[in-house]
């Protein structure tokens, strides 16, 4: 509902660019409106207060006692704090500022639409996800396991139905995520950066390449010298919108530090930070805890996960806890024969060898992000998270 034809038009161009949106109805006379809902059932009606904030607050506050089950979203571009207060005291649930960015429509729809019954993250009826987490995996060096961590993770959370699950390989350079998937993607990363100012859901969904598994990637630039295409303001936009469309965002990080994946850090609701039980690999992790602990926000979102937990020059995990000053959330084994047959075939071990205890440890780490399990203030029984430890 907006009396303007330069707003109503950015609004329409914005909710048609939206997947999970059927714009049913749209109007240009506050009069006119209670007749519109009363023609069809709505679940949220946006409502212009600038042309007539007077009108738009009578009719705000109509709407709410008539239809209370429809959600209002009112937009103004005044920024008036008396005018954002009034209305959401006569029943609009959510302001946006005009002109609206997509992302903001995007999130503000989601927390309409959010209705967390469980505490899992899973995709509404509508497709459109409750709740969504976004899980950045680093490396304490090279070679550590994260493109495997992040591609079967992946994988693994892609399994349940009600979930949607995107892998952005974030290793702008050197990433093989696409290799790990056998994808061969019509878009990447450094489209989305030239196509940044045009860029809507339909541009980027479709930029995404699909796995059987259900995962779906965004890889990284073909052309390495492309890698510098990809600047910090492009991955904000990115992930707040594969965020708001995915209920499940994992983002496999470079080793360089770079600008590109500090943002992403930041934006990660969870940080799993991969090492190995030995010495440079753990001594990385303390300087990267000393570093991105400086940041209060980043420092208890980083969660430690041993990899390939099992070689005879293995240090204990007691010692690994105690030089790390931290304890780790997450063990796998290791299994070099099935890593190397799934890289090489390019199938992540959901499909290549699910009963395998690798894949069962993956299963496990994703029930703990999700929350239905939490290794860290629970001792496990025969839990994936301690089985694989030794001690010497
Ligand atoms: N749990 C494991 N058991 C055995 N081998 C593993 C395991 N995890 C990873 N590997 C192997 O270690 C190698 C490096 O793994 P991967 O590419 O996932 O690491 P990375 O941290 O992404 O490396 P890069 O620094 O190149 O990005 C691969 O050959 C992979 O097969
Ligand atoms: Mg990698």
């Amino acid at each position: 509902m907006d009396p303007s034809d330069a707003s109503r038009d950015h609004l329409r161009t914005l909710l048609l660019g939206m997947e999970q949106v059927w714009l049913e109805a749209e109007c240009a006379r506050y009069e006119f409106f209670l007749d519109v809902i009363r023609q069809s059932p709505l679940d949220v009606a946006i409502i212009s207060l600038d042309a007539d904030p007077q009108k738009a607050m009578q009719l705000i506050a109509q709407l709410a006692a008539e239809a209370p089950d429809l959600a209002l979203l009112a937009v103004s571009g005044k920024n008036d704090g008396q005018a954002i207060l009034q209305a959401l005291r006569c029943g609009a649930r959510e302001f946006l500022t005009a002109p609206v960015q997509l992302e903001e429509m995007l999130t503000a729809l989601q927390r309409l639409g959010r209705n967390r019954s469980n505490g899992e993250y899973t995709s509404g009826t509508n497709g459109t996800p409750k709740e969504s987490l976004v899980v950045a995996v680093i490396g304490s060096r090279g070679g550590v396991g994260c493109t495997s961590i992040a591609v079967n993770l992946g994988a693994t959370l892609a399994q349940h139905p009600g979930r949607s699950v995107a892998l952005v390989d974030l290793d702008l350079a050197l990433g093989d995520a696409d290799v790990a998937l056998d994808l061969v993607a019509d878009h990447t990363l450094a489209d989305i950066a030239l196509n940044i100012d045009r860029l809507d859901m339909t541009f980027l969904r479709r930029s995404l390449a699909k796995h059987a598994t259900g995962l779906s990637l965004l890889p990284h630039p073909i052309q390495m010298e492309d890698a510098g295409l990809i600047r910090e303001e492009h991955l904000q936009r990115v992930i707040g919108l594969l965020r708001a469309s995915y209920t499940h965002l994992i983002l496999d990080l470079s080793k360089s530090f770079s600008a590109t994946d500090v943002t992403a850090l930041r934006m990660a609701d969870i940080i799993l930070l991969v090492a190995q039980l030995e010495l440079s690999s753990l001594r990385n992790v303390v300087r990267m805890l000393l570093a991105l602990g400086a940041e209060e926000a980043l420092a208890e979102r980083i969660h430690v996960v041993l990899n390939r937990v099992d070689s005879e020059a293995d240090i204990s995990l007691r010692k690994a806890e105690e030089t790390i000053g931290k304890r780790v959330y997450w063990q796998l084994p290791n299994d070099p024969k099935l890593l190397i047959e799934a890289r090489n075939q390019g199938v992540p071990l959901v499909a290549l060898a699910p009963r395998s205890k690798i894949q069962q440890s993956f299963v496990g780490l994703a029930h703990a992000l999700n929350g239905t399990e939490d290794p860290v203030s629970k001792e496990p029984k025969s839990g994936w998270g301690k089985i694989f430890s030794r001690s010497r």
